[in-house]
């Protein structure tokens, strides 16, 4: 839970700075959360009144694993019974219990001193006057349940605003399989944009906070992964075609949080964000990866409301950024924040290879049709080259230059030898596969491109960025077709610059 606020890589710490103003500005804290002072008469609830504190401010050292003191504050039962010293509270008497004491302590202090400023006086006044209604836990929750999962299930997700105060940054983009619209990730929804005029055409809301990756799957449902960093991490299936549309400001509205014609199933609950997703070229599996280093990978044969989970693979030491399948379905190319990329054999179940030449996170993978290149890219700036087979397997054929800054996503454009990168730097390049060198470079985002998407024809691009900018490019000659921002109801951005 803590790795998300410790991660100091160029990408985590912008999106994180993002989304706090965006958390601040735009989304309304749930209940019990923002208001700690429980009312004059309802007495303090436990799950939603002391539970968020502790959450926010002790488990982080008091959680299931190695807790300080030996208490663990994430159940109720290893709470009360407490870790080395004396239990932590008496019932009714707030002033004999120890939890109190280290929270007002002068000498010996909870949060530690040395890391945390005390609780504010109002907080410690709940968790004071919850012992002296007698400490009790809410009927209906056992008392050795996890309380994070406890606090997730009642967590309800705000409702994104009608207009943007500010520009929300495009962390996923996906074409639909026409081509004509793209799916944007917005704060709590996906947001559709008709990609001729860049006009809004459907809002959906979502539960998590923002989307990481889409993939439409082969009857058109798309695959969403994302989360909430830090708390939780999902992916669910959608028919953004299904449901009974409201319209809001002249826009349709469907509800992916609620409605089970639109959120069809969700295949993956996770306590952390959800990276990266793949389908294979057959369209039979799909794979996910994520904050838990676990890559997913199941069997929609059936269609996704059937999805069997196929196997869960353990392979990377730090977070998995990107997936790619081979074009014979059989092997899966992966990249991790382990700063190497993996190749994993999916009928043998074993791991292929490790290509640690990037000595440094990698955000996009990539394999060759042919199944004997490798491509993989990140935080080192370049598109590397490496072979997959034979002696050489592993060793780097070549490496390609240009991006100033960090490769944040890496796609491949449909039968041509196209890979497409986005960067930190503001551009996106696109490079021929067969001999690496580079055939355009797409200038005109003002800022950090994080997201890329390639249309199922391979006839288009969209890149969107850090501020919220989406553009469309057409691939064969890099010009830029439109420019909008992602950001429903926010002024439009200057018209796009040419290509240099
Ligand atoms: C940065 C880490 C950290 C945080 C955050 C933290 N604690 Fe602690 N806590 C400790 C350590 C270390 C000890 C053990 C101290 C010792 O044994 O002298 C401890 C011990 C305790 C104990 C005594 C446990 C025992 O029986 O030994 C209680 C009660 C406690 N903490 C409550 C809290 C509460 C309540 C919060 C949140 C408001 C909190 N702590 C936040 C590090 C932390």
């Amino acid at each position: 839970m803590l790795r998300s606020r410790y991660c100091l890589c160029v990408l985590c710490v912008t999106l994180g700075a993002v989304l706090a103003l965006m958390l601040f500005f735009l989304a309304p804290r749930p209940a019990g959360a923002a208001d700690p002072q429980p009312a004059a008469t309802a007495p303090v609830s436990f799950i939603n009144d002391v539970a968020p504190i502790l959450k926010e401010n002790c488990f982080g050292c008091h959680g299931a694993k190695n807790p300080k003191g030996k208490l663990d504050m994430t159940k109720f039962a290893s709470f009360q019974k407490g870790g080395t010293k004396d239990a932590p509270f008496h019932a009714g008497q707030p002033d004999a219990s120890l939890v109190i004491d280290l929270l007002k302590g002068a000498d010996t202090r909870m949060p530690p001193k040395d890391v945390a400023d005390p609780l504010p006086p109002a907080k410690i006044a709940v968790i004071e006057q919850w012992i002296k209604e007698g400490a009790k836990l809410d009927a209906g929750i056992d008392e050795k349940a996890d309380l994070v999962k406890e606090l997730c299930l009642r967590w309800t997700p705000p409702v994104p605003p009608i207009t943007y105060a500010f520009p929300v940054t495009v962390t996923a983009l996906a074409f639909t399989p026409d081509g004509k619209q793209v799916v944007a990730s917005g704060h709590h929804e996906l947001t559709v944009w008709d990609a001729s005029t860049g006009k809004l055409v459907k809002r959906i809301r979502t539960r998590a906070r923002r989307a990481l990756a889409m993939v439409f799957l082969p009857d058109g449902k798309l695959a969403v992964a994302g989360g909430r960093p830090g708390e939780e991490g999902d992916v669910r299936v959608y028919d953004i075609n299904g449901g009974t549309p409201k319209t809001v400001d002249g826009v349709a509205y469907l509800d992916g949080v609620d409605d089970k014609a639109v959120m069809l199933k969700q295949l993956l609950d996770a306590d952390d964000e959800v990276l990266c997703l793949a389908l294979s070229p057959d369209g039979k599996k799909l794979a996910s990866g994520g904050c838990d280093r676990i890559v997913n990978v199941w069997d929609i044969s059936g269609g996704a409301l059937n999805a069997k989970l196929e196997q869960s693979i353990e392979n990377h030491a730090d977070w998995v950024f990107a997936l790619a399948f081979s074009a014979d379905d059989k092997f899966l190319v992966t990249g991790s924040r382990d700063k190497t990329a993996k190749m994993w054999d999916l009928e043998h179940k074993e791991s292929v290879l490790t290509f640690p030449d990037h000595q440094a996170p990698v955000y996009g993978v990539a394999i060759k049709p042919d199944g004997k290149t490798g491509f993989s890219a990140g935080d080192d700036n370049q598109v590397r080259a490496w072979n997959t087979q034979g002696d050489q397997a592993a060793k780097q054929t070549r490496t390609s230059g240009g991006h100033g800054k960090t490769i944040t996503k890496l796609v491949v454009v449909p039968k041509q030898p196209l890979l497409v990168t986005a960067s930190a730097d503001d551009t996106v390049r696109i490079w021929n596969e067969d001999n690496g060198s580079a055939v355009k470079t797409l200038s005109g985002h003002t800022d950090y491109v994080y997201a890329l998407a390639v249309s199922p024809d391979g006839t288009q691009i969209a890149s969107g960025s850090f501020n919220g900018e989406v553009k469309i490019w057409k691939t064969a000659d890099g010009s830029a077709v439109k420019a909008f921002n992602a950001s429903p109801g926010l002024a439009a951005p200057a018209p796009p610059t040419p290509p240099k």
